[in-house]
């Protein structure tokens, strides 16, 4: 897949998936799926790193995880998202990030918030660089939003909301991503925009959907939110092996002759 089949899937109305993927070895499964797009989330910070929030990490470290995941899924198409504040700083270090992200592997970069990022926007686009965006719930603004919770539930935020999704499309975004938002608002932009949307908690009425590697293969303890689900236990599915192979080890079951050098 490339932008430009991106874009289409809306035209001839078929539904993307995209997965958020960090390294290597999830990469190469992933590579084999009917998935069609990776995204090298800044998640990363919390599902990869163990940080409360994705503000932590560094573009060298997310450069980092977009190269494991470029030598894991050569044919997929890979987002690399640019992390908390790389590319609000001057144009040359805004511009910095971005090169190290395509560098490593990445064929998009994705930024959160559109208003104020108009110019940059631009600016990477005109650099040969597709930019996905990313509005509702954007979790490197977690501190301003006031903890990560459903955006856009009235009028005004929703008005606000359509506005700055027609914004990324003129800026030249090849794709929005919508996050947590009611799913009715996430209809309405979709049917507004030219341009795929795909959503993490915006419903169905959406151009296409993302969630999560480990939310989704149940390797995230406790965490549930109402948009996720599950399609494997995977905590339980790991623990089993972790425990049989502890089992088979102290009753000298493992190795076997088989699997020992003679
Ligand atoms: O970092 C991430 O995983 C994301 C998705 C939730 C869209 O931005």
């Amino acid at each position: 897949m490339n932008i430009h089949e991106v874009m289409a899937h809306k035209a001839e109305q078929h539904k993307l998936t995209m997965m958020t993927c960090y390294d290597f070895s999830m990469a190469r499964i992933i590579n084999q799926s009917d998935v069609d797009m990776l995204l090298v989330g800044d998640s990363a910070a919390m599902v990869m790193h163990g940080h409360n929030s994705t503000l932590p990490i560094s573009v060298e470290v997310m450069a980092l995880h977009v190269a494991a995941v470029a030598r894991g899924a050569p044919d997929k198409f890979i987002v690399g998202d640019l992390p908390f504040l790389s590319y609000r700083k001057s144009l040359s270090e805004n511009m910095y990030a971005v090169e190290q992200l395509m560098q490593a592997g990445a064929h998009a970069v994705k930024l959160e918030g559109i208003v104020g990022n108009e110019a940059l926007i631009q600016h990477i686009v005109d650099s040969g660089v597709p930019v996905m965006g990313h509005l509702g719930l954007t979790p490197q603004s977690v501190n301003a939003l006031g903890g990560f919770k459903v955006q856009a539930r009235n009028q005004a935020e929703q008005d606000k909301l359509k506005k700055d999704s027609l914004l990324a499309q003129q800026c030249g975004c090849f794709s929005l991503v919508l996050e947590c938002v009611p799913q009715q608002i996430a209809a309405d932009i979709t049917a507004l925009l030219e341009i795929p949307t795909i959503g993490i908690g915006a419903g169905v009425h959406v151009d296409g959907q993302v969630l999560v590697l480990q939310d989704m293969l149940g390797m995230s303890g406790a965490f549930k939110p109402k948009f996720l689900r599950q399609y494997l236990d995977g905590e339980q599915l790991i623990l089993q092996a972790m425990n049989a192979y502890a089992a088979d080890v102290k009753s000298q079951q493992f190795p076997s002759t088989e699997e020992s050098y003679q």
